[in-house]
Order: C-alpha cells, then sequence, then structure tokens
C-alpha cells in the first residue's frame, strides 16, 4: 500500500483549502461517465490470463537469449518502467538465464535501431511488437526492419513463430497475426495506451525478464481494493498547489531503479492533464544524482514547483560503508553506517532544504522496490491522475494534441 504524506505541504495550502477540493464527484464521474475498464483491471486478472501469458514468455525464453520489443509511449514505457524497477537498470547486463530485453519501435533514430540490430549480433532473438492502434509508424517502421531481420535469418516459419503481437481486436496487426499465424495478445480495448502497464503489454515483457507477474498483480489488486483514499489525497493536493501557481511537479527519487518509472509517470499525467490549456508540466529528478544539476534552480528558482519524493522503508541491500586508510574525504564519521542511512538522511535534508526555500513537497512511501509496490504503485498513479485529471476539468482518456505533428510528419514524408 502506498502511504501519502501532505505535510510538506501545509505551509503552501491550507487544509481546508485542500478540503474545498471535493474528489468525490470526479470519482463518480469516473465510475459511471468515462471509460472505466482499466479501473478493474487488477480485478480481471487471471489464472487462464497469467497462464497464458506465462506459457509465451516460456517459448520466447526457451528460444531466444534476446527478446526486442517494439513500441511506444504506453505501449513500452510500462514494461521498461517495471523491469527496472523491479529487476534493474542493468537488467541486460546482469549474469542471467533470462533474455535480455531491447526496447525498439520508440524513437525515429536510424542510428538507434541500428545499435539495436549489433547488440543482438548473432544472437537468437524474438520480437514482440506492441500497439494498441496498430498504425504508430515509428513503430511500423520499426517492425518492417525486425520482419526482415526474423525472416532473413529464420526464414518464414521462424518470422511466424517468432513475432509475437500485442494489439487491439480488429487491428491491422492482428489482422496481420490472424492471416499470418503469429501468436497474439489481445489488450483490453476499454483500456488506453497509457493505463495499459499492468495488461498484456506490460506483463509479457516482465514474464520474459524472469518477474512475477502474479506478484505484481496483487499488489496492484491490494491498492484497487484499500488505496482509494490515498489516491485522492494525493490527487486534491497537488490540483490545490496548482491552483496556488505550482505548475510543475517534479517527481523525485533516490533510486536509479525508479528512472524509468518516472518516465513513465511523465507521460501517464503529462497526456492525461495537458489539454484546453491546463495542466502541472511532469518533471523527474533523479537523486542525489540530479542535486548536482538541477539542485540550484530547485532550491533558488522561480516558486512555480511542487515536488513529490517517493521513498521505500526497507532497501533490498544495504551495503556498509568501508573504512580503510582515506581520512582526506572527512567522511570518517560515517565509516559503518549502512547505505540506507545515508540515502535515508540525504531524502530528510534535501526535502527541509527545499520546503525552506519554498518549496511544497509531498510524500510517498512504499515498502520496498518490489513486483507487489510496482504494481500497487502504477494502479496508485493510474488512478490519482485520472481523478486529478477530472478534478481540473479534462478528460484524462483522450490525446487529441498528439495528432498535430503526425500530421505534419505525414504531409512532409508524403503518407
Ligand atoms: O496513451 C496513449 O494512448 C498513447 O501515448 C500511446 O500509448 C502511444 O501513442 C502509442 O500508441 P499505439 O499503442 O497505438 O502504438
Amino acid at each position: 500500500m502506498i502511504k501519502v504524506d501532505i505535510s510538506g505541504a501545509l505551509g503552501f495550502v491550507s487544509e481546508d483549502e485542500m478540503r474545498k477540493i471535493n474528489a468525490k464527484e470526479p470519482l463518480e464521474k469516473l465510475e459511471t461517465l468515462y471509460e472505466n475498464g482499466w479501473m478493474r483491471v487488477p480485478s480481471a486478472y487471471n489464472k487462464d490470463l497469467s497462464d497464458k501469458i506465462k506459457n509465451i514468455a516460456k517459448k520466447i525464453s526457451d528460444e531466444s537469449e534476446v527478446l526486442v520489443v517494439l513500441g511506444i509511449g504506453g505501449s513500452y514505457l510500462g514494461a521498461r518502467a517495471a523491469i527496472e524497477f523491479i529487476k534493474s537498470p542493468n537488467y541486460n547486463l546482469l549474469r542471467k538465464k533470462t533474455p535480455d530485453i531491447m526496447f525498439a519501435g520508440n524513437n525515429l533514430s536510424g542510428e538507434y535501431l541500428d545499435e539495436i540490430i549489433r547488440l543482438i549480433g548473432d544472437r537468437n532473438f524474438s520480437v514482440n511488437v506492441v500497439s494498441k492502434s496498430g498504425s504508430t509508424i515509428e513503430t511500423a517502421i520499426a517492425l518492417r526492419f525486425f520482419k526482415e531481420l526474423l525472416k532473413n535469418k529464420y526464414g518464414p516459419i521462424g518470422l511466424r513463430d517468432r513475432l509475437y503481437i500485442t494489439s487491439d481486436i480488429g487491428s491491422p496487426l492482428i489482422k496481420m497475426a490472424q492471416e499470418n499465424n503469429h501468436a497474439y495478445l489481445e489488450m483490453p480495448p476499454e483500456v488506453g495506451g497509457r493505463y495499459s502497464v499492468l495488461t498484456v503489454v506490460g506483463l509479457l515483457p516482465c514474464a520474459v525478464a524472469g518477474i512475477d507477474i502474479d506478484e505484481i498483480m496483487a499488489g496492484a489488486k491490494e491498492e484497487f481494493e484499500n488505496g482509494i483514499d490515498e489516491a485522492s489525497l494525493y490527487a486534491t493536493a497537488r490540483q490545490a498547489l496548482y491552483r496556488k501557481g505550482r505548475n510543475i511537479e517534479m517527481l523525485a527519487c533516490f533510486e536509479p531503479a525508479f528512472k524509468y518509472t518516472g518516465e513513465w509517470w511523465k507521460q501517464l499525467f503529462g497526456e492525461s492533464e495537458g489539454k484546453e490549456s491546463k495542466g502541472i508540466f511532469p518533471a523527474y529528478a533523479d537523486y542525489s544524482a540530479d542535486l548536482h544539476s538541477l539542485g540550484q534552480l530547485i532550491q533558488e528558482g522561480e516558486r512555480n514547483l511542487m515536488e513529490t519524493f517517493v521513498s521505500f522503508s526497507e532497501p533490498r541491500i544495504n551495503p556498509i560503508i568501508p573504512g580503510g586508510e582515506m581520512h582526506i574525504d572527512k567522511i570518517n564519521p560515517i565509516v559503518g553506517f549502512n547505505m540506507h542511512k545515508v540515502n535515508n538522511s540525504a531524502a530528510i535534508a534535501v526535502m527541509k532544504a527545499h520546503i525552506d526555500g519554498g518549496v511544497p513537497v509531498l510524500e510517498l512511501n512504499l515498502p520496498k522496490l518490489s513486483a507487489s509496490s510496482f504494481g500497487a504503485l502504477a494502479y496508485f498513479f493510474m488512478r490519482s491522475c485520472a481523478i486529478s485529471s477530472l478534478i481540473s476539468g479534462v478528460n484524462p482518456f483522450g490525446q487529441p494534441g498528439v495528432e498535430a505533428y503526425k500530421k505534419n510528419l505525414f504531409a512532409i514524408l508524403g503518407l
């Protein structure tokens, strides 16, 4: 369960002002007016679905040393976030029995594509193309490259058996899968791209990486059943601060494994709230590294920021600072301290400094970096994002503005 602490914001907005922002109506709207299929994803998850995903993951792991996931936005950020959060940001470099997971189709750089292909080298690989619409240009171009690679290396049968499709029923990709006998997983049609991490979209790459997907979903289910008050509190606190001119939210964490969860969060909140000339700009800071780059601005720059800290009560691993003969670094008094204590002390010090410097602080606490924490946090953020968007009066589920660049690009390319 996620715990929300708003005490670091109360010097900037009163509890009374916060109470005036009522989350009840948005919650009712979520249940009745808007697409709400994603809300029930944790309770709809069952053994059949779990077995289906695990069987495909096993086949991929048995046959391949690399899985390439092709997708962009909600079709890849969640899987990448989960793997880095639960396994490691250096997952591919670890000694392990599970395949490397590489991501492509999330940009238009030829250099990036070429490098992924070179990194696969002569290893056996499979491809999971993920696209809800089945027609996103970045993913479609990458798919052309990887279909050709599969065909050249494994022939038509290998191409058929090593290409896995995740898409909406009725999409051009599912039609292609049915016509060519590729294995496919259907996305629940009522779940939008950036709300899809807890579906086959995020769960298949996680299962291939050896993550216990049932544990992810157990965490999400617990949050679904018991986390509504905390999600509403986070949503109302950030909207109350927005009304006070805090139009940038800096999500910050002291664990590098959280970085891609920050990237996923940016898409979720940015695309859901940024409409009708409204929206809190979502930014992410990786502490303590970014204290040495963004820290000055946060401490003393324009006072339009709010900051949300994510912390973990228990470390997965907790090394002790060694002694040795180096005395010039002046850190002898902390020899023998564990790293969690130092990292935690830094978080407390930074929060206090930023509050004193005029930045309201919200805190989200989780037990530890684990599969169930990831599931809980993903659900918590999706729910609070939908509530927060509805409080500000925008529909959390469309992204009409994303079409503008596509229209221009298609005109330039003559598509
Ligand atoms: O949230 C969304 O719906 C979008 O950001 C999509 O995830 C993104 O545009 C990719 O779309 P698709 O999955 O259709 O390729």
